[in-house]
């Protein structure tokens, strides 16, 4: 049995034509089902239906084989011991820096608020700045509006999000996309299983990209 860890939304919308290159199809709507293990038309394939941050923690523990999260939540994430064999090339968007527009920073401390505490410590240490670091779990782009924080760090597609508060895009932390992870153990005991999937999975983002 492939256990595959997915998240609702657009991680679940935009992998399912991938899948189903490989012959997996879900025998019910995970978007609408209440179920949380979704079979499909694969008896040896399953489907987890978890939250998108909790996706690495499914397959690094082995509850799930293989799962698809995006590169933000890896990097938050931070694991060392997942395999990332495959680029699924979805979800794309990018891990920023946002702030109020035409105000400047603060000489001192700044206040970053975001939902990626791990990836916005490393990145200003990098700097070697000072920061006070907030921690939120969404609607970060309402921090600097209400003085909760200077600045926050968040996905980027189109700007409208920050555009709509008053905010500016401004550095860019990383390019993001939605990965495929594995466990490690399973790629070594479920080793021609994965690699066959890991290989359709790569020839459907070709043919489709
Ligand atoms: P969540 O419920 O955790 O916000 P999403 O389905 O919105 O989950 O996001 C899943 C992944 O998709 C994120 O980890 C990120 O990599 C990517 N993503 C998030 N927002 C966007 C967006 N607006 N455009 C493109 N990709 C996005
Ligand atoms: C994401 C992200 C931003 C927005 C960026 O939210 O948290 O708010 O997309 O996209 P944009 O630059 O195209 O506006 P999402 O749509 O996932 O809603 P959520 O708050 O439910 O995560
Ligand atoms: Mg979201």
């Amino acid at each position: 049995m492939l256990t595959i860890a997915l998240s609702k939304g657009r991680i679940l919308d935009d992998t399912l034509p991938l899948l189903e290159q490989a012959g997996i199809v879900p025998t019910e709507n995970p978007e609408k089902s209440r179920k949380l293990i979704i079979p499909t038309t694969r008896d040896d394939v399953r489907l987890l239906i978890v939250r998108a941050t909790d996706v690495p923690t499914y397959v690094e523990l082995g509850a799930a084989d293989v799962g698809v999260a995006g590169k933000d939540v890896l990097l938050e994430y931070g694991s060392h011991s997942l395999y990332e064999p495959l680029d699924l090339q979805i979800a794309k968007c990018k891990l920023m820096t946002a702030g109020p527009v035409g105000v400047p920073e603060p000489r001192g401390r700044l206040r970053v608020a975001t939902k990626f505490v791990n990836v916005a410590r490393r990145y200003y240490a990098e700097q070697g700045r000072q920061v006070e670091v907030i921690k939120l779990y969404g609607s970060m782009e309402l921090a600097p509006l209400v003085g909760l924080a200077d600045k926050i760090i968040d996905v980027v597609d189109t700007g409208n999000t920050l555009r709509a508060n008053g905010l500016e895009p401004q550095e860019i932390i990383a390019h993001i996309s939605s990965r495929l992870i594995v466990n490690r153990a399973s790629m070594k005991m479920k080793h021609a299983e994965l690699k066959l999937l890991i290989d359709t999975l790569e020839q459907a983002v070709e043919t489709r990209c």
